[in-house]
C-alpha cells in the first residue's frame, strides 16, 4: 500500500491525511476481495523500517490503526473476515496491541482472512524462523540435517497461510521492500502507478486480469504450450 504520502503532498495536505485516505482504500479493497472470492488478503501496513519515520507520523499511523479497528470491526463481522497480525507485535504500543488482540479474538472463527503486516520485515521473519529452529536443535528436538524448505516455512509467522499468488504494489515502485521475501518466490508481481488512496475497482480488476493472463511455470515448462512452441 504505497503512495499515501505523495497523494497528500500533491494536495498540499499533511501526510497523515494520505494515510487516512489509504484507510478508506482498505475498506474498498476488502469489498473487491469478497466479490472476487479471494480468501487471503495481506496488507503491508507498517514495516520494521517504518519506525525510522518522524515520531509524529508513526504516532499518527498507530492512532489511525486503533481508530480503524474501532470503526471497521462491524464490517469484518459482516463480511465474516478474520483479522490476523504478522510481524514483531512486541514492538507495537500496548494500546494498539490490545485493540488488535480484541478484534483477532472476536473474528477468530471466520474463514476468510485479512492479514495485517505490522512491524513486519521479510528478513526479520526468516531470522525468526532460523532462531526457532536453532532453539529446537539446541534442545535436541530437531536434527539440523532435517532442516529443509518445509521446516523453515513451518516456522514463519503464519505457517498455515498459503504463499501469495499475486502481489500488487501501488505508486509505481519496482521493488519488494522486504515484503514476504520467503513466500513471494513464485508470486506474480503487478505494479500500478496509481497511488494507494486512489486505488479503485478498475485498478483491482486490471490486476486480476493481468494475473489471469500470466503463465505460471514455477521453473517448469508451460502446461498448455502455444501452437508455435
Ligand atoms: C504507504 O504510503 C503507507 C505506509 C508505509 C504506512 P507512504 O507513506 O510510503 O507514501 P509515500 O511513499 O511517501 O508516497
Ligand atoms: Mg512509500
Amino acid at each position: 500500500m504505497d503512495g499515501n504520502g505523495r497523494w497528500a503532498q500533491a494536495r498540499g495536505l499533511p501526510r497523515a491525511e494520505g494515510h487516512r485516505a489509504g484507510g478508506k482504500t482498505v475498506r474498498r479493497v476488502l469489498g473487491y476481495c469478497r466479490d472476487a472470492d479471494i480468501r487471503y488478503l495481506t496488507l503491508y501496513a507498517f514495516s520494521v523500517e517504518n519506525w525510522k519515520r518522524p515520531k509524529d507520523e508513526v504516532a499518527a499511523l498507530m492512532h489511525l490503526l486503533v481508530d480503524y479497528l474501532a470503526h471497521e470491526e462491524p464490517m469484518l463481522h459482516e463480511h465474516r473476515v478474520r483479522l490476523r497480525i504478522m510481524g514483531r507485535r512486541e514492538d507495537l504500543p500496548p494500546e494498539v496491541d490490545a485493540a488488535l488482540t480484541r478484534v483477532e479474538r472476536a473474528t477468530a472463527a471466520y474463514e476468510r482472512q485479512l492479514i495485517l503486516c505490522l512491524s513486519y520485515g521479510g528478513r526479520t521473519e526468516i531470522a525468526h524462523a532460523a532462531r526457532e529452529l536453532a532453539r529446537l536443535a539446541a534442545k535436541g528436538e530437531l536434527d539440523p540435517e532435517s532442516i529443509d524448505e518445509d521446516a523453515i516455512a513451518r516456522h514463519l509467522y503464519l505457517p498455515d497461510v498459503p504463499d501469495p499468488d499475486l502481489i500488487i504494489r501501488t505508486s509505481g515502485e519496482l521493488r519488494l521492500s522486504n515484503f514476504l521475501l520467503w513466500q513471494a518466490s513464485y508470486a506474480e508481481l503487478y505494479v500500478t502507478p496509481t497511488l494507494w488512496p486512489d486505488f479503485g475497482e478498475a485498478d483491482f480488476k486490471a490486476a486480476l486480469d493481468a494475473f489471469a493472463r500470466r503463465d505460471r511455470r514455477y521453473g517448469g515448462i508451460s502446461a498448455t504450450p502455444s501452437p508455435q512452441s
